[in-house]
């Protein structure tokens, strides 16, 4: 329990995010008796209403996320009493000024769910209050930025005011208990590290397959698309937790040095490769399920909801072993899973098995039931010498017997307990992005459409061919180890 007494300030706090993760989160915390005796919430938001309007949505919400939350009324009463909505315009001093005069804590926490375009506005507004204190932390949702030139902007506004160590730049996916299993995995058992690396690893493949569309968030995601939502900060972030040279201490500063290591690693891209590496898509419509443009009301756009890379790693862990990324909305599933794939034994001598087919994977799946699972080739009983696939699994919500924290209550423990390890240093923001850039400036120079795909399906059959043409294929098409792809 962290015993200081504090105010968080949620700006955006009638949004989507704040309604399903951050206060559900948040009372998550709260019941677990986690959080101190003195705390207050103020909700920040530009449309009207009432503290008692807004509670009775946010318990809307709670219903919604979560249907089997049991017990929850008579601790929703005490944790209500902490909540309060401020009706505001959060990029203007005056507003502002009249926020301070409700904040009772001197440790204060303004966590940004708006729009990105606005953190520089609310920051200076903030400042200009007093309200920015060496007490002060400010949280950030990504995508901060559209481009390297738009992040820079802003986040330079954001650092005039807040100390790097003040900053808390989240990106939620670090937040995922398989994700912290991964440092574990790769950093507690001697075995697997000594495999970790170009000798014995083919490929990798990082999936974050939605199956769910953009209907609800149509105006945000239109500007936004694939490639600004998930690639430039959860895909990058789990590639960089997958490809790290071992930090040598897991302190903040040490992890996201090696992170930002392996973002300058990536090899740079331009006009010439980026269509051969980018698949870009967009869901259409199939029978009864519309497309996008239904879904976000538009007679066009070029957005992309689908977006697949070939990422090359140069340095001498990963030469010549590809990461394959996707992620798109609309797909067959919702899944989400790393996928470390072992080279083939170097020579067979079981004549009935191919090679390819025996080779070692090993899989840390997010979503949706969190585990890993390493699969290993074994005898089938009986006569003959057949080999079947099987797997060693480990799953956290049985190795715990309890239930597996979502991403937010972890980061939000974290922002409270001042550990940022888990949250995106400056640097590193901008490698991502410096490496994002030239796709962006690609493809809005050079008119290129997505390519459209089916609601539903896996993806522009573009993607299928870009693993096709190194003689590979995506985990779902060659049959997976467990139930959920087979
Ligand atoms: C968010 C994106 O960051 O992550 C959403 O903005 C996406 O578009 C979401 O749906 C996925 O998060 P999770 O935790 O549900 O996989």
């Amino acid at each position: 329990t962290q015993q200081t007494p504090f105010t968080l300030v949620l700006f955006g706090a009638t949004g989507d995010l704040a309604r399903r993760r951050l206060l559900p989160s948040l009372f998550a915390l709260f019941r677990d008796g986690r959080l101190p005796a003195q705390w207050q919430l103020v909700g920040v938001g530009r449309s009207e209403r009432t503290s008692e309007e807004w509670e009775s949505g946010l318990v809307e919400a709670l219903r919604e996320e979560k249907p089997d939350l049991e017990g929850w009324q008579d601790d929703w009463a005490a944790f209500a009493g902490h909540l309060a909505y401020f009706q505001g315009d959060a990029s203007a001093a005056g507003d502002m000024q009249q926020l301070a005069t409700l904040v009772q804590h001197e440790r204060c926490l303004y966590y940004l769910s708006t729009r990105a375009d606005l953190y520089g506005s609310v920051t200076r507004a903030l400042a200009s209050a007093g309200l920015v204190g060496p007490r002060a932390s400010i949280v950030m949702e990504k995508p901060i930025g559209l481009d390297l030139e738009s992040a820079r902007a802003i986040d330079d506004v954001v650092s005039e005011h807040f100390a790097e160590s003040q900053i808390y730049r989240i990106d939620h996916y670090l937040g995922k208990e398989t994700v912290q299993n991964l440092l574990v995995l790769r950093f507690a058992n001697s075995i697997f590290e000594s495999q970790w690396n170009h000798r014995y690893i083919d490929h990798i493949q990082i999936t974050i397959a939605e199956s769910g569309s953009v209907a609800g968030r149509a105006a945000f995601y239109d500007e936004v698309g694939a490639l600004r939502d998930m690639v430039q900060n959860h895909l990058l972030q789990l590639l960089c937790m997958t490809a790290m040279e071992p930090p040598h201490a897991l302190t903040a500063d040490a992890v996201r040095d090696e992170k930002v290591k392996v973002l300058k690693s990536l090899r740079p891209l331009d006009n010439n490769v980026i269509p051969e590496k980018i698949v870009r898509g967009q869901y259409q419509r199939a029978g009864d399920e519309p497309g996008y443009l239904a879904d976000i009301g538009a007679e066009d756009s070029d957005t992309e909801t689908f977006a697949a890379l070939k990422v090359e790693v140069d340095n001498w862990r990963w030469a010549g072993v590809p990461f394959y990324l996707r992620t798109g909305k609309r797909l067959a599933e919702r899944a989400c899973e790393i996928a470390v794939h072992f080279r083939p034994v170097p020579h067979s001598i079981f004549t009935q098995q191919h090679r390819a087919a025996m080779a070692n994977r090993l899989v840390f799946r997010l979503q949706p039931d969190e585990g890993i699972h390493l699969s290993l080739s074994e005898k089938q009983p009986g006569a003959g010498m057949n080999i079947k696939m099987s797997e060693l699994s480990l799953n956290p919500e049985t190795l715990a017997g309890k239930r597996v924290p979502d991403a937010y209550e972890r980061l939000l423990g974290d922002v409270l307990a001042d550990n940022q390890t888990l949250f995106v240093r400056r640097d590193e923001l901008m490698a991502a992005w410096e490496w994002i850039d030239p796709i962006i400036q690609h493809w809005r120079h050079s008119g290129v459409r997505p390519e459209p795909y089916q609601a539903g399906s896996w993806g522009p059959s573009a993607a299928t061919l870009l693993l096709a043409r190194d003689g590979r294929l995506w985990d779902e098409l060659a049959g997976g180890v467990y139930g959920q792809w087979t």
